[in-house]
């Protein structure tokens, strides 16, 4: 009883910041597009539904499918000190860009790579990421669940 009240009071402390979701290229279609490999929610839904689940999180929902816009977010998200940290979902972008793996690089926020699918099943393209290596880590495989699987690392850190 006793622990259940601690931790109660640790999560709601912790539930009181800034997250931002940065998408890339595509990811605006999610719901429609390739439903067997990306499923049937869309994002709107998704975020709507993370602001009931959390209603003190403040979430930062950004989309692009223009790599250069990407790279200015990631600046202007630099910029805010109040940003805990970037859960970056880059698309088809993660196995492309060289400039998009130097943006996180050139940050100081903590990344988290996401991706709905498990990159590694896929084709040997998709394996390799040019944002991992500056990320804190990568989370592949588990639907929108691999977005709320980053939210709840930057809660508990
Ligand atoms: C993706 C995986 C990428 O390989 C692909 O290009 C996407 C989506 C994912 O979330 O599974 O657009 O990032």
């Amino acid at each position: 009883m006793a622990m259940v009240q601690i931790l109660h009071s640790f999560s709601i402390k912790k539930l009181e910041m800034k997250i931002a979701i940065v998408n890339g290229p595509n990811l605006n279609l999610t719901g429609h597009r390739e439903v067997d490999v990306y499923g049937t929610q869309s994002f709107e839904s998704f975020v709507a539904e993370l602001d009931q689940t959390y209603p003190k999180l403040e979430i930062i929902y950004l989309q692009s499918n223009v790599e250069g816009e990407l790279i200015n977010f990631l600046h202007q998200l630099n910029e805010q000190p109040d940003i805990e940290g970037i859960l970056l979902n880059a698309g088809a972008y993660t196995h492309t860009s060289i400039a998009l793996g130097d943006a996180v690089a050139g940050i100081g926020k903590s990344v988290i790579e996401i991706h709905l699918s498990n990159v590694f099943k896929r084709e040997g393209f998709r394996q390799i990421s040019y944002i991992a290596p500056s990320c804190i880590g990568s989370i592949s495989g588990f639907g929108m669940k691999s977005y709320k699987l980053g939210l709840e690392y930057f809660m508990n850190r």
